[in-house]
């Protein structure tokens, strides 16, 4: 393909290396939606004549139905998903659909397809991060979240909490993901079409009218950063990995707590597996899968990162090798989203009983400063009574808890009793502490915001969609995309 201006074909395997139709499919939609654009435009700024934008139109939209039924393959011989596009365009309508391409390059061609299907891929990330939330906020909300459980420092038993404090606590996190991903979305607001191949063009396009027509604020103010903006992709790249680090945490944390030791979660047997050896294992297998996708997710943004660190500003090739990383990311995204909200939905909160029965320390040492002891003076008596008692084999009675009175004389007559392990919690009272009344504030401030978004993502999907509508685009041809991300198999 356009090699007019040589004398011969492209080498076999450069034109290997130079193809890019295996992850332009994900682009497919996003392509012939800013085809359409494009071809309204050069009928209404009378480029082209009426009769010929609206014969583009109907080839473009008739591709798109073939593409949606799955019957539009993209030839690895005609390079790109542009190309693809615009030669089956030319074999229906001939001499029309040469005129498509009127003012048009395939470097702001790209940049406008990886605006729109970044875009639309973060809507899809959004909701399945908002699902994790959900998850971690109905299970909390569950019996089981109204148990107490050891919350950790340095992996050793700190102070007990809520099962619903340390779950909400997660949710923050993923809330904070999402709400991250929407920013980056919002982000994207300039449209990039009509900024050809670096400098605009001669011909009088209207940027303002595809931009619009494409869901964008207005025309990206520089041709010259147009086609070579990546920033959209490097922040969700960020986003994305963000989401897989808080995603690996909490899978390392559901390992833990699923050893035989610790036994404070069991997972439901939908999301264990055994041993190919030993019949008697029960691992938790999917959240180290979990844990593990983290990987790639900060190579990919490392990768991203390093590719156009010292590129020229304008286009250049190095960036088309962006792409596939870019699409993997959403996949794998997906992949792993979809198997931890269940996960964590379906999982049992345990309570064990206490390794430390001294979790209750700090509330002694509280009560004696209320009693007018200075606190580190507290800390310190405390602390040498848990060594006398741990010393003596933590007997029960007088030498232990139960006879605090003896080793601390200012307790008489004060209400001071040591802590159940259930009762624990309830005992620290501060804004965002462990007090459950604390927790069900987290989680109903959670419960808002994420509501909040999720109205925000689903606003902005129909906005999208009506968009598209006006273009005849099926819309199955852009959910089709996301069933495809979802199903991408691991390079
Ligand atoms: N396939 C290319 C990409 O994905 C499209 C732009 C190619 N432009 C060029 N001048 N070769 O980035």
């Amino acid at each position: 393909v356009l090699r007019e201006r040589f004398s011969r074909p492209l080498d076999r395997a450069a034109a290997r290396l130079s193809g890019s139709t295996e992850e332009d499919a994900a682009l497919l939609g996003a392509d012939l939606w800013g085809s359409l654009a494009h071809a309204r435009m050069l009928g209404t700024s009378g480029i082209l004549s009426k009769h010929s934008a609206e014969r583009i139109e109907d080839g473009l939209r008739a591709i798109a139905r073939a593409a949606a039924r799955g019957r539009f393959a993209l030839d690895p011989a005609l390079e790109d998903v542009h190309l693809n596009v615009e030669h089956a365009l030319t074999k229906r309508l001939g001499a029309d659909g040469e005129r498509l391409h009127t003012g048009r390059s395939r470097n702001d061609q790209v940049a406008t397809d990886l605006a729109l299907y970044t875009r639309e891929a973060l809507l899809g990330a959004e909701e399945r991060t908002l699902a994790v939330v959900d998850a971690l906020v109905t299970a909390a909300r569950s019996p089981g979240g109204r148990r107490s459980v050891e919350a950790w420092t340095h992996l050793q038993p700190a102070q007990r909490v809520y099962w619903g404090g340390l779950l909400g606590a997660h949710a923050l996190r993923f809330l904070r993901d999402a709400e991250r991903l929407a920013a980056v979305r919002r982000g994207i607001r300039r449209s990039p079409l009509g900024s050809g191949a670096i400098a605009g063009s001669s011909l009088p396009l209207d940027r303002a009218r595809t931009a619009r027509w494409l869901g964008f604020e207005g025309p990206s103010l520089s041709s010259i950063d147009g086609v070579s903006d990546r920033d959209a992709s490097l922040e969700a790249l960020f986003a994305i990995a963000q989401v897989h680090v808080h995603a690996s945490q909490l899978g390392e944390e559901i390992v833990i707590g699923s050893m035989p030791e610790v036994a404070r979660i069991r997972l439901s047997e939908g999301f264990v597996t055994t041993s190919s050896l030993m019949p008697h294992k029960r691992n938790p297998d999917l959240a180290e899968l979990v844990r593990a996708e983290s990987a790639g997710a900060i190579g990919r943004l490392t990768a991203a990162l390093a590719l156009v660190r010292s590129l020229p500003i304008g286009y250049q090739r190095d960036l088309q090798a962006g792409k596939p990383a870019l699409v993997e990311a959403f996949a794998r995204l997906d992949a792993t989203l979809e198997v931890l909200a269940p996960m964590i939905a379906e999982a049992e909160l345990l309570s064990p009983p206490a390794r430390d029965p001294a979790t209750g320390s700090v509330e002694l040492a509280d009560e004696l400063v209320r009693s007018g002891v200075p606190f580190r003076r507290a800390h310190t008596r405390v602390a040498t009574f848990l060594a006398e008692w741990e010393r003596l084999g933590r007997p029960e009675g007088p030498h232990g808890p139960a006879g605090l009175e003896r080793a601390f004389p200012e307790l008489a007559g004060r209400p001071f009793r040591w802590p159940r392990a259930e009762e624990e919690p309830d005992r620290r009272i501060t804004a965002g502490g462990s007090h459950w009344k604390e927790v069900d504030r987290l989680l109903r401030s959670i419960e808002t915001r994420a509501g909040r978004a999720r109205r925000e993502t689903a606003a902005t999907r129909r906005r999208l969609e009506r968009a598209r509508a006006a273009f005849g685009l099926p819309e199955s041809l852009f959910e089709r995309a996301r069933r495809d991300r979802r199903s991408a198999r691991r390079r």
